[in-house]
């Protein structure tokens, strides 16, 4: 038996990982020596890509100075403080306080865990549930997981999927009725949250939490009106919206947020991975002047807010998270990534007329090619043609991630054109080499 238990993979599969011993750029080295593009940024993650000196200096920085400090019960650090403020400045709307944590799982479950102390903290001891989507992800903690709508991140586990209100997933080629608009469909879905918001009762319902632009779902763009739509119903009801911008934060899809692209005007927001460009395991959930009051004056009046993590705020993830700020901020994030995503666009649209090509979804740099599923008479071996499409993406030296048979991409943002090229070419081999 293996000794690393490694997440998201069968234990007992004989093929060998993947091991990825260096990087350069938007390029990583595995141990044999091969380099490849990373379409996938990893995990949506190295938005600076694999070796930004800059970053690195400003770890190396702070490990000389204070290599750690924690932020409980009166302490803290100054670089946490100065990413407070400087993060803070930068988010949309009135999100103006934040809370640090380590990981995005993290992140999700710390950002349940307020929106229920916020509503217990106002009276509302029974509004417990959550709405999440079918499809999207949330993570890998407790709650997260529940919140998570895949089946095999609940499967065995006993988490409390009771706690989750399961919704439709807004993927409107998919799930469109014959001639419904994308208003009428997003219109459609908003009215399902309603309405299961009233089967369970207002009473009951705490906060919904979505991705703006669903990720590991399979880079879903929502459809036209959809979070115009949804945040109605919210509000009716007096039911919290938490962001998921654990992918689309920090230029992801186009605009600094995604809750800015969208028009989500959300209660809390979670933030990870391109916070830091993953050079450091930090996540954060921002938490609006609307909720924050009334969630303080509960902690003061239970003596403290309980919850946090020894690293929430940790001093080298602060000072790398700032240098990161500082590197988007003279990028002009929104435009560089503009730059790129019509790069991507041109490229695109010669993909999307391929026959095997069921839909090509895209906004700023998020990039989902759905393929048709390939099975022989019948097509139905689901997954089937994502897998082999990434096994030749490899082979060519390109690392897409499959998701069942979409072909995600999520270059890092530093991503030149002739690096968009290449990795549209060796798409469109590798979708040579499985269909033709
Ligand atoms: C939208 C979203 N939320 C939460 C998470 C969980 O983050 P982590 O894996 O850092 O716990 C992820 C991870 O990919 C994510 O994409």
């Amino acid at each position: 038996m293996d000794a690393h238990l490694q997440p998201f993979r069968d234990p007992l599969d004989e093929n060998l990982p993947l091991v990825i011993t260096g990087g350069d750029g938007c390029f990583v080295i595995d141990d044999t020596g091969k380099s490849y593009l990373d379409a996938a940024a990893a995990l949506w993650c190295t938005s600076l890509g694999f070796s930004n000196e800059r970053l690195i200096a400003a770890a190396e920085r702070q490990y000389r100075s204070l290599p750690y400090y924690h932020s409980m019960m009166g302490r803290t650090s100054g670089r946490s403080e100065e990413l407070a403020q400087v993060l803070t400045a930068r988010l949309p709307g009135d999100l103006n306080h934040v809370f640090f944590a380590s990981s995005g799982s993290e992140a999700v479950d710390s950002a349940i865990k307020l929106a229920h102390f916020y509503q217990n903290g106002r009276g509302n001891k029974t509004k417990k549930s959550i709405i999440a989507r079918d499809g999207a992800y949330h993570g890998s903690g407790f709650l997260s997981a529940a919140a998570t709508g895949f089946a095999y991140c609940h499967d065995g586990f006993d988490v409390p999927v009771g706690q989750v209100i399961r919704v439709t997933r807004p993927h409107f080629a998919r799930f469109a009725r014959d001639g419904e608009s994308e208003l009428a469909f997003s219109q459609r879905l908003a009215d399902e949250i309603d309405a299961a918001i009233q089967e369970a009762g207002a009473d009951n319902v705490c906060a919904m939490i979505g991705e703006p632009a669903l990720g590991s779902g399979g880079s879903i763009p929502p459809p036209a009106g959809y979070w115009a739509a949804v945040q109605a119903v919210l509000r009716k009801h007096d039911v919290l919206l938490i962001a998921d911008e654990i992918i689309t934060g920090f230029g992801r899809t186009g605009e600094w947020f995604g809750s800015e692209t969208y028009g989500i005007e959300p209660d809390l927001m979670t933030m990870a991975k391109q916070l830091t460009g993953s050079y450091f395991p930090m996540s954060a959930v921002a938490v609006s002047d609307r909720i924050v009051g009334d969630m303080n004056n509960f902690a003061h009046e239970l003596g403290t807010l309980g919850h946090g993590f020894t690293y929430s705020g940790h001093p080298v993830g602060a000072a790398i998270a700032l240098e990161a700020l500082a590197i988007y901020e003279e990028m002009n994030l929104p435009a560089h990534v503009a730059q790129r995503s019509a790069w991507l666009a041109e490229r695109l649209e010669a993909v999307a007329a391929r026959p095997e090509v069921f839909e090509v979804r895209h906004v700023g740099l998020m990039v989902g090619v759905e393929l048709h599923p390939i099975g022989d008479p019948v097509p139905d071996q689901v997954g089937r043609a994502g897998e082999a499409v990434k096994d030749a993406g490899l082979e060519r030296g390109v690392i897409f991630r499959n998701i069942s048979d979409t072909i995600a991409m999520s270059p890092p943002m530093i991503i030149e054109r002739h690096e968009v090229d290449f990795m549209i070419d060796v798409l469109e081999q590798s979708l040579d080499a499985v269909f033709c």
